[in-house]
């Protein structure tokens, strides 16, 4: 009987021995070097609820504010299982976002975009649906055709919310999204596939890659089901159309004529169907939240209503055809609008820009972030005094004079920056540029429900 007890004592000590050891091992991970200073939070959960907490769209959170104090800006922690490093430094951003390719995304993000999503693959691939997106929706493509779609697409949408007597910012931002981004891919569409298309778009949760884990009653859960959903109708639409010769949406008639002329295309109707996907995905998690947070702004700040409505009153005035469709020209004279949209940008910019998963250990002053780790870089360069005068204020006159097209500069990245620069950053200030044209022809109230 003592025995049988003295031997529970043994495997139960060497039991709590082992899960110390595992606890030091995590508190502590592995470096060949010092890492940077921080706390791996709990076992497995780390300090991901703390992450996970909402805060206001225009300050950083909390869980950061609080660790810069304790750590300075490069600091340790463990988020959704993975070990993180996260970096205020810009100039570490923007290095990291240069040298490194690999996305810092999570297993559960990765089956949201679908892990042969091209976007994810090797460099190569990475490349050339680079260079396909900015034959896409690159400047040239925008001049020609998408400022057409988006002008009548905004134009449409804000008469219909003038007749109902009020509009949903984030909502219509979408709808204008998946129509113009479906013609483009699609062309034309049977209108039940269309309908339901759009319907989908209603299940995709905004935030998702916070709170990334799928069980059902989950944001993501409903989104994996809304993708499995999108990706039927515009698998079928693709067969229908392949079959009966109908034309294709300039996506994938350029996507498949790759094939022609004996070079043989990385496209398949899987991969493009993932690929299209990607966009509506990341379209729709950041340009309605953005432009949402920019009318709220604009409302807030009546100075600057009133130098929007009188760059746009004089833009209508200007024409001789009042409701003729804009024109690139017309875009590209909307100084003040730019500006304001700049401004929106700078000061939304409150969630990491630089996502990198580190395939080799760096050396950053005496620390060494190891292989195998997730970096977030913040842009706090946004909110630097040194950068941007009393950087809390909505003031979009500080952008006189500055180039207003760059997408990217060292003090300026809500689109990221390097290898993975936001593709769509060009389409996404044309679509908010168009919004906020529109919305100036009428009178609002901006109220939250
Ligand atoms: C205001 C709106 C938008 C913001 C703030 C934004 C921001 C970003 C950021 C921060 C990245 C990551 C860059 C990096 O890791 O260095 C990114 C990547 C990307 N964005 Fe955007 N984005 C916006 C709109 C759009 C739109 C409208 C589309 C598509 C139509 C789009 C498509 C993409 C794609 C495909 C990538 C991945 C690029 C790659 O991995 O090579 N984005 N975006």
């Amino acid at each position: 009987m003592v025995e049988f007890y003295e031997l529970w004592v043994v495997i139960v000590s060497l039991l709590v021995l082992k899960l110390c050891h595992w606890i030091y091992q995590w508190s502590n991970p592995k470096c060949s070097g010092k890492l940077p200073p921080g706390s791996m939070g709990f076992p497995i959960i780390g300090e991901t609820f703390e992450f996970m907490k909402p805060h206001d769209a225009l300050r950083f959170s909390t869980f950061l504010k609080e660790r810069l104090l304790r750590h300075g800006p490069l600091f340790r922690t463990s988020l959704h299982g993975n070990k993180v490093i996260i970096s205020t430094d810009n100039e570490l951003n923007i290095k990291i976002a240069k040298t490194y390719r690999i996305p810092g995304f999570t297993k559960s993000i990765t089956q949201l975009f679908g892990e042969n999503n091209l976007f994810l693959q090797s460099k190569e691939f990475h490349n050339h649906v680079r260079n396909l997106t900015f034959q896409l929706l690159g400047s040239q493509s925008l001049k020609l055709r998408i400022i057409e779609d988006i002008d009548l697409l905004a134009r449409k949408h804000m008469q219909e919310g003038a007749r109902n007597g009020y509009l949903d910012v984030k909502e219509t931002t979408s709808k204008i999204l998946i129509e113009c981004l479906s013609k483009k891919v699609m062309g034309e569409m049977e209108p039940e596939a269309a309908k339901e298309l759009a319907l989908c778009w209603r299940f995709f949760p905004s935030g998702w890659f916070r709170f990334t884990v799928n069980l059902p009653g989950t944001g993501v859960y409903r989104l994996m089901k809304a993708r499995q959903r999108m990706m039927k109708i515009l698998k079928e639409t693709v067969m229908k159309k392949r079959a009966s010769g109908e034309e294709f949406g300039e996506f994938f008639k350029t996507i498949f004529t790759e094939n022609e002329g004996g070079k043989e295309s990385i496209m398949n109707v899987e991969k493009a169907v993932d690929y299209i996907y990607t966009f509506f995905l990341i379209a729709n998690e950041t340009t309605p939240r953005i432009l949402a947070a920019t009318v709220k702004l604009i409302s807030q700040n009546p100075q600057v209503m009133q130098e929007l409505q009188r760059e746009h009153a004089g833009i209508l005035g200007s024409r001789t055809e009042k409701e003729a469709g804009l024109t690139w020209e017309d875009y590209k004279s909307m100084t003040f609008t730019h500006m304001v949209i700049n401004e929106s940008l700078r000061i939304t910019t409150t969630v990491p820009t630089v996502l990198r998963l580190l395939d080799h250990d760096i050396q950053v002053g005496d620390y060494t972030i190891p292989e195998g780790w997730t970096f977030m870089g913040y842009p706090s360069v946004h909110f630097n005094p040194e950068k941007y005068d009393d950087p809390l204020e909505f003031n979009p006159w500080r952008w006189k004079g500055k180039d207003l097209g760059a997408i990217v500069s060292k003090n300026f990245t809500p689109f990221g920056a390097g290898l993975r620069l936001c593709v769509g950053a060009d389409f996404a200030k044309l679509l908010m540029t168009m919004f906020i044209h529109h919305l100036c022809r009428y009178r609002f109230v901006f109220m939250i429900v």
